[in-house]
C-alpha cells in the first residue's frame, strides 16, 4: 500500500510533536504533503506558530491514559517520537526512563497492532551499547549489542529501547518500521539550562548554551568519545523516503545517521567555538577554555559511556536510496546561529530585570 502525499483524507499521528525531532517533522509534513497531523505533546512551544493551522489537531495529554492510544491508533500511519532521551535523566530517573521507553511504546505498538497502523518507532542509535574507540560501523541486522552492569544505569534507555524493538517486532499482525538515529543535531534541539530548562541537555545544546552565555564547556572524561552527528534536514529526508517507500521500509530497522561527521567531543568543542567566534566576531581569547569533569561528576553514579558510535548506511542506501548531504560545519553554523537569535533575547531580557 501507498500513501498519497497530496490526499488530504490522511491524518498521520505524531507522538512528540512539540519536541526538537517532532517539530521539525510537523512543518516538513505541512510543507510537502496535503495530509493532517494528530499531533501529541505535553509541550508544544517549540511549534507555537502552527497552533492555529487547520490541518492540525493538537492533544496535550500523557501517553499513559488508555482513550489517548486509542484514538492515536485510529490513524494510518503512527510515528512514535514521545521518549525522555537526554542522558543526564537516565541515571537519575531511572524507572522513568524505563516506563516512557518500553512500558509506553509497547502499549501503543499493541493498540496500532490492534487496529492495524502503521507504526513507525523512534529507537536509538543508543541500541548499539558500550561500544569502544575501536568499533566499527555499526549495522542495522549484524552489530551485537554490549551493555554495563545493572549499576550503570545510563544504560537503562538503551535497554528499554532494545526491549521495545524486540516487543514491536514480535508482534505478528503490526506494521512497523523501526528508526535508530544517530545524534541528530539543529535549531531548536532541547534547552539551555537556567534559560528555558533545567540540567545538562545534550552536547549540541550544551555547548550552544555555553557560547551564549560566554560560560566553558564541560568535556566530560576529557572529550574523547566520538559521535557522528546527523543534520536534522538529512534526518527529515531519511522519513520521508521511509513514507514514500513503504513495501521497502515495513518490517525493517534502520539506522539514520551520516557517517561523514565524526568528530571527537573535545573537536567539536573547539571546532564550535571557532564557529561562533566568525559569526560575532569575537576575538578568540576571551572564550573560557573548556573545563574537563568526570562522568560520575558531571552526571552522578551510574553514568558510563558509548566511545564511539558511526552508522553504517549501507541498507538503507541500498534499499531507500538515501545519502545524507549535509556537512557537520554547516549544520553547526546554522544551529549555533539559531541559539543566538533565540536566547539572546532571553538573555538580555534576564539581565534587565536583575
Ligand atoms: C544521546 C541520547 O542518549 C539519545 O537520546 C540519542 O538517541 C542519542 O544521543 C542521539 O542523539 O542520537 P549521547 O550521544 O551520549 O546520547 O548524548 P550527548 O548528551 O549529546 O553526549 C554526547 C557526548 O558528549 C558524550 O560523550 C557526553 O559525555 C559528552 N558531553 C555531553 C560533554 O562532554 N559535555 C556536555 O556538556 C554534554
Amino acid at each position: 500500500m501507498k500513501y498519497d502525499f497530496n490526499d488530504p483524507s490522511i491524518t498521520v499521528a505524531l507522538v512528540g510533536a512539540g519536541g526538537f525531532i517532532g517539530s521539525h517533522l510537523l512543518e516538513a509534513i505541512l510543507e510537502r504533503t496535503q495530509w493532517r497531523i494528530f499531533a501529541v505533546d505535553l509541550d508544544f512551544h517549540k511549534v507555537q506558530q502552527h497552533l492555529q493551522n487547520h490541518r492540525i489537531e493538537f492533544l496535550c495529554e500523557d501517553l499513559e491514559e488508555p482513550s489517548v492510544l486509542k484514538k492515536i491508533s485510529s490513524y494510518p500511519i503512527v510515528i512514535q517520537l514521545a521518549a525522555i532521551c537526554t542522558p543526564s535523566r537516565y541515571n537519575t530517573e531511572t524507572q522513568k526512563v524505563i516506563e516512557s521507553n518500553f512500558l509506553t511504546p509497547a502499549a501503543l505498538a499493541k493498540a496500532c497492532a490492534d487496529s492495524g497502523s502503521w507504526l513507525l518507532y523512534f529507537s536509538t542509535s543508543e541500541v548499539y551499547g558500550k561500544t569502544s574507540s575501536e568499533a566499527l560501523l555499526l549495522e542495522e541486522d549484524q552489530s551485537d549489542f554490549v551493555y554495563g552492569s545493572i549499576h550503570a544505569s545510563r544504560w537503562s534507555y538503551a535497554i528499554a529501547k532494545q526491549l521495545s524493538e524486540r516487543y514491536i517486532a514480535s508482534l505478528v499482525h503490526l506494521s512497523w518500521t523501526i528508526l535508530r538515529p544517530f545524534n541528530f543535531i539543529g535549531p531548536r534541539m532541547d534547552f539551555v539550562s537556567g534559560l528555558d530548562g533545567e540540567g545538562i541537555p545534550r552536547v549540541l545544546a550544551s555547548f550552544c548554551g555555553a557560547l551564549v552565555k560566554n560560560e566553558a564547556m564541560k568535556l566530560v572524561d576529557g572529550g574523547k568519545a566520538q559521535r557522528s552527528f546527523t543534520s536534522i534536514h538529512d534526518a527529515i529526508r531519511f522519513i520521508f523516503l521511509v513514507l514514500e517507500k513503504p513495501h521497502l521500509s515495513k518490517q525493517e530497522v534502520f539506522n539514520i545517521g551520516n557517517p561523514d561527521n565524526e568528530i571527537s567531543i573535545r573537536e567539536l568543542s573547539f571546532l564550535m567555538q571557532k564557529i561562533h567566534a566568525e559569526i560575532t566576531h569575537k576575538n578568540p581569547k576571551e572564550y573560557k577554555s573548556p573545563i574537563e569533569v568526570s562522568g560520575t561528576n558531571y552526571y552522578g553514579k551510574g553514568y558510563e559511556d558509548s566511545l564511539r558510535r558511526v552508522p553504517s548506511i549501507q541498507k538503507s542506501q541500498k534499499l531507500l536510496g538515501y545519502l545524507p548531504t549535509e556537512p557537520l560545519e554547516k549544520t553547526l553554523k546554522e544551529s549555533i546561529l539559531w541559539f543566538i537569535d533565540h536566547y539572546t533575547p532571553i538573555i538580555e531580557n534576564q539581565e534587565t530585570q536583575r
